[in-house]
């Protein structure tokens, strides 16, 4: 299927039944092995790995040309298609090889500057400058083809579904999801700018307003944010939006759409995805991002509602306003080098945990404890049995304040859910996070901001709090995550303007401000806007897990960012022609 003139097979067509058949491949040489005065050459394309022979039997002048070939060289080669002696099962093609009785080299390379073996020996910076032969090593070429899988998918489902695609611009007015906004200078209209879209919110809301009633759209997204493993400048959301719907029915939606994914790329079939609050999330992990695949879940001897510690005369514990701590199962034997080390590890500047107490309960039943100067034995005792631990068994703590403390705990949960190999490679742990706060008190600026965007309907049993207590309002909003990763989220929308002002208002925007920047979805919202609410998944982070269960989505974009959001391989960001900044008023 895969014939052109250049070509009669791929490198990854052959099988024995073809033995005896003249074929033309394609590909670029691998391996290159001399034996005995013949040459073997591995040739590779997309498709996988056919072993050429060249052999004075068959050509002299062609075999000592075959000697002369450099990596990466790329070939048109014709020979006969022969059983091979000795076969080689790790390739679908290893039961033949293909003697070689013409030869063009289509192109030379040089020596690429770094292996393209699975296992590259070239560092990072460098496989980014040439990531077009990063790109040629198979475990990027799975990748990407299964990317695309997944997007076809996706596709497949929310066809099937009704779901139109529908495309949103690119250049538009600044949307506020939380981040900073790249912007374009506007030739046409100096001194102004668009703002490219760090999601297509408003765009998709409006569309339900204009009766698409159930849209999407795979679609590139930019925000100027600081950069993680998880997290690229430009990515990409499957974004989603359907008219006459409750919460129920959204995640029902997109539940069978992660269903359907697995079951066609991966052909697992996931569990229960089940329902978490936000509030016990945060208490029960720490985060609002739990993974799920294991237990060792935070428990508490002081927090904001109840103290379980005695009185110890000991100010970090005395001082503290949470002091919560895990249980890590069979760990009492921990040395002091790995306790250390986990000390140092929750002190990171990134991290920011004043220290880290431990209590080990000893299989001989005594106990060790960091502390056990300032709290004696037998109380030390009673905490351990307050984490449902037993002798054994390694008690974790940390003191201090609430929303640092959780933080850090969480971080410590999950680094030794990593070292005790707790968070398997082949498990699939979903959970819906769902009644987050609508608001949260932005500290620097001194006034409330939206926690999921501004866009986001609350529960209408808080209705009346939006104005007297914001901190408790609870969002009609949701995320999904798996495995510990945030892979999509969204909520119900306001659909109307009275609601919607209520919201700009106690954002602090004043009337002319709202109306200023958001009159146009504010008008539309007069004309008919039916319920609605939607979900976005981030696809980078959909396909790293579905393909490979982690976190990094570097290797899952065909040409990414480095960590200060540079193209190493273009240098961009770069300066512009002097000319072009005067002609755009800069
Ligand atoms: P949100 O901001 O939660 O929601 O984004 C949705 C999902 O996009 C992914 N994501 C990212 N992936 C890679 N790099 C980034 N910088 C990045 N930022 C976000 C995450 C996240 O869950 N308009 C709303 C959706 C809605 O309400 O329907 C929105 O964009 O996986």
């Amino acid at each position: 299927m895969h014939a052109t003139t250049y070509r009669t097979h791929t490198c990854g067509d052959l099988r024995l039944s073809d033995a005896g058949k003249e074929v033309t491949l394609c590909g670029w040489v691998f391996r290159i092995r001399p034996f005995g005065g013949m040459t073997f050459v591995d040739l590779r394309d997309r498709y996988g790995i056919t072993q050429l022979v060249f052999s004075p039997q068959i050509d002299a002048a062609l075999a000592r040309q075959a000697e002369q070939l450099g990596r990466e060289d790329v070939l048109q080669i014709t020979g006969q298609v022969v059983e091979r002696s000795n076969k080689n099962p790790a390739l679908t093609t290893g039961d033949i090889e293909v003697r070689v009785t013409q030869l063009r080299v289509l192109n030379t390379s040089r020596t690429p500057p770094f292996t393209l073996e699975d296992q590259t020996d070239g560092g990072e910076e460098l496989r980014m400058k040439y990531r077009y032969l990063d790109l040629r090593r198979r475990p990027l070429q799975q990748n990407l083809l299964l990317r695309h899988q997944v997007a076809r998918a996706v596709r497949e489902f929310l066809d099937s579904q009704g779901f139109v695609e529908i495309e949103t611009p690119h250049l538009i007015k600044s949307t506020p999801e939380g981040a900073r906004d790249f912007v374009v200078p506007s030739r046409l209209n100096p001194g102004q700018f668009y703002a490219l879209p760090q999601s297509p919110q408003t765009f998709k809301q409006l569309l339900m307003v204009s009766g698409f009633d159930r849209y999407y759209q795979i679609v590139r997204c930019f925000r100027d944010e600081d950069l993680r493993q998880d997290r690229q400048p430009e990515f990409t959301q499957i974004d989603c939006e359907m008219a006459f719907v409750s919460r129920e029915d959204v995640l029902q939606m997109f539940e069978q759409m992660v269903r359907h994914v697995f079951r066609r790329i991966r052909h697992v079939e996931l569990p229960e995805f089940p329902r978490m609050s936000y509030a016990e999330a945060i208490r029960t992990y720490g985060t609002d991002k739990p993974d799920l695949r294991f237990g060792m879940t935070l428990h508490y001897l002081k927090d904001e509602h109840a103290n379980l510690l005695e009185e110890h005369h000991f100010p970090v514990l005395d001082q503290a306003e949470v002091v919560a701590g895990i249980s890590v199962p069979g760990a009492a034997s921990f040395t002091r080098k790995q306790l250390d080390e986990l000390t140092d590890f929750v002190r990171r500047p990134q991290i920011g945990a004043g220290g880290l107490i431990h209590i080990r309960w000893l299989t001989d039943n005594t106990i060790k404890s960091s502390i056990d100067k300032y709290v004696p034995a037998e109380t030390l005792l009673s905490y351990a049995a307050k984490f449902e631990a037993k002798p054994g068994d390694l008690i974790l703590l940390i003191a201090g304040q609430a929303s640092v403390t959780r933080r850090a705990l969480s971080e410590l949960r999950l680094e030794l859910g990593r070292r005790l190999g707790l968070r398997a490679a082949d498990q699939f742990m979903p959970v819906w996070i769902v009644d987050f706060p609508l608001l949260e008190f932005d500290e620097q600026q001194r006034r409330w901001a939206a926690m999921h965007h501004p866009f986001t309907s609350w529960h209408p049993d808080d209705d009346a709090l939006l104005e007297t207590e914001p901190a408790q309002v609870r969002a009609n909003a949701y995320d999904l995550v798996l495995n510990g990763v945030e892979i999509g989220g969204g909520s119900i929308r306001i659909h109307n303007r009275t609601d919607q002002m209520r919201m700009f208002r106690r954002l602090g925007l004043s009337e002319q401000e709202a109306e200023q920047k958001f009159g146009f979805i504010l008008n539309a919202f007069e004309y008919g806007a039916p319920p609605h609410g939607g979900i976005a998944f981030g696809f980078d982070r959909f396909c790293s897990m579905v393909i490979a269960n982690q976190e990094g989505i570097r290797d899952f974009i065909a040409f990414p960012k480095n960590n200060m959001g540079r193209d190493v391989m273009l240098d961009a960001p770069s300066d512009i022609d002097p000319e072009l900044k005067k002609e755009l008023g800069l």
